[in-house]
């Protein structure tokens, strides 16, 4: 969808979006158009409009007005307004708009200076991060699932071009990460997936996909245990965006898990909530949905990629639960349970990048384990950090995004817990289900050397069953713009 940014004087679209900050009182420019206080007797009327933030009322314009109808968009107290909460009004106008089936309107903003935040850019955030729909494969019920909205012009005293375009190359990010999870896994596999990335250069990104004889070269016997059940090959996608030449040698490193299906493996799972295993790839489709955006607005970073695409099946060449592999480190893992894939597949690819680029930081996501969905459900992610700095600007970043995160422990007391009897580390804790996502962390820690490191466990927040205020039902894409917010508060910032 488009946004156009135009003064206030060029109302032209058949409906129009007034905001109110207050119950009370109209906007300027509708006080103006309300000549005999059609609208403001109809916002007075519906008892329902109690001035909370995202509320609407709809009003068919009165005589004398070039609109049809005119909606009134509350967005809270004006001292209370934050970016997240106007996000969310922006987000509820979307739904509203695609409900009454509008392809174009016109959001006046002409109260701005009274609020601290920028209302056109939050607003515009809210409205395109909630008018997405993942509809590409419908074809006999096309037009049910189609938007209508496609066009928002926004009407204001200040010029938003520049810092909406900037923002515009974050959101496109979101959305090709939650593209990139919504596909189904027998379209999205790692050979596609790894065309997917190679996208990406028309950005200037630099995109170097491993193939299977790469992998067993550079002797990544963790991952290629897990794919060797699957017909589909494994791949391992690199994407280099280098945005800071003045300082070549600072790097941060973005790793992701890109199960492109998770059955389990020989430790097959259930069938109830196997489905939902296609967004097993949530890690990866952050990573390259991150580097789009970051390479997209030219941010003055170095930042590499990272992805481990494979796919775990059960079949007769599938890894067996007790085998042993030899990771790439040279640390043997004993297989204990199948489905623990996600941590085989991230200690080879994290360790190929720290070998390779020395990063500075390295940030891995992953949909790793269920326990962090029992923990946190699907509002908070997981994180687990070996740097107090690195953790803490991670928090940071994510508060100002409203993508919450939540720190959990790492100890010496679970790392004794993944010691095998027969390799050097199993891929599984010892006391039952207990701590489950640290024992997973911890398992990933044992392939860190000696950079700031940290983990985010994505599994419960990749995928909304009911949508939220700025995200309808689906894939969230989570983790996108808390990434991009970081590297630009903390590697830009002192670039
Ligand atoms: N991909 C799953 C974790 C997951 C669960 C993601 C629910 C999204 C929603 C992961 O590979 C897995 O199966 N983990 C196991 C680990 C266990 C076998 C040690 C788990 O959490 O049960
Ligand atoms: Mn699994
Ligand atoms: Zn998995």
């Amino acid at each position: 969808m488009n946004f156009t940014f135009k003064p206030l004087s060029e109302l032209s679209s058949e409906t129009a979006i007034f905001l109110i900050s207050e119950p009370a009182s109209l906007p300027k420019t509708l006080v103006d158009l309300d000549r005999h206080n059609h609208i403001a007797n109809a916002i007075k009327a519906d008892r329902a409009f109690g001035g909370k933030t995202g509320q609407m009322v709809t009003v068919l314009a009165p005589h004398g007005f070039q609109q049809k109808q005119v909606i009134i968009l509350c967005i809270g107290k004006t001292i209370e307004a934050t970016n997240l909460t106007v996000q969310s009004a922006g987000g509820a106008l979307a739904s509203k708009l695609n409900q009454m089936k509008i392809s174009e309107a016109d959001l006046v903003i002409d109260t701005a200076e009274e609020f601290k935040v920028d209302l056109a850019i939050n607003l515009a955030i809210g409205i395109k991060l909630k008018n997405y729909a993942f509809n590409k494969h419908y074809v006999a019920k096309k037009e049910e699932h189609e938007l209508t909205l496609a066009k928002v012009n926004i009407l204001s005293t200040s010029k938003n071009e520049t810092a909406f375009a900037q923002q515009e190359a974050i959101l496109n990010g979101v959305i090709v990460t939650r593209n990139l999870v919504s596909e189904p896994p027998n379209n999205l596999f790692p050979i596609s997936f790894a065309e997917e990335c190679e996208k990406l250069k028309a950005f200037g990104v630099k995109v170097t996909v491993l193939n299977k004889e790469d992998l067993q070269a550079l002797r990544m016997g963790a991952l290629l245990g897990v794919a060797q059940g699957s017909a589909n090959e494994p791949r391992v996608v690199i994407m280099e965006w280098h945005g800071n030449n003045s300082r070549p040698d600072e790097v941060t490193a973005l790793v992701g898990k890109g199960v492109t299906f998770d059955s389990g493996g020989i430790n097959l799972k259930p069938s109830q909530g196997v489905a939902d295993m296609k967004c097993d790839m949530g890690g990866a489709g952050v990573v390259t949905g991150a580097v789009m955006a970051l390479a997209s607005r030219k941010a003055k970073a170095n930042v590499i990629g990272a992805i481990g695409l494979v796919e775990n099946m059960p079949s007769g060449t599938a890894q067996r639960p007790s085998d042993v592999v030899v990771s790439m480190s040279g640390q043997t893992i004993e297989v204990d349970n199948t489905d623990a894939e996600g941590r085989l597949v991230l200690a080879d690819v994290m360790w190929y990048v720290q070998e390779q680029y020395k990063p500075k930081n390295l940030i891995d996501l992953a949909t790793l384990t269920g326990a962090i969905v029992i923990a946190l459900g699907d509002y908070y992610a997981g994180l687990f950090s070996n740097s107090d700095e690195l953790a803490r600007n991670l928090c940071a970043a994510a508060d100002k995004v409203g993508e919450q995160i939540w720190r959990l422990p790492l100890h010496d007391f679970y790392d004794k817990q993944i010691n095998s009897d027969t390799a050097d580390i199993k891929n599984t804790g010892q006391s039952g289900r207990g701590a489950g996502s640290t024992t997973a962390a911890q398992f990933l820690k044992r392939f860190v050397k000696d950079c700031a490191w940290a983990h985010l466990d994505i599994a419960g927040v990749t995928w909304t069953k009911h949508g939220n205020d700025i995200c309808p039902k689906g894939a969230t894409g989570f983790g996108v713009r808390l990434l991009n917010q970081y590297i630009m508060d903390n590697i830009e910032r002192n670039a």
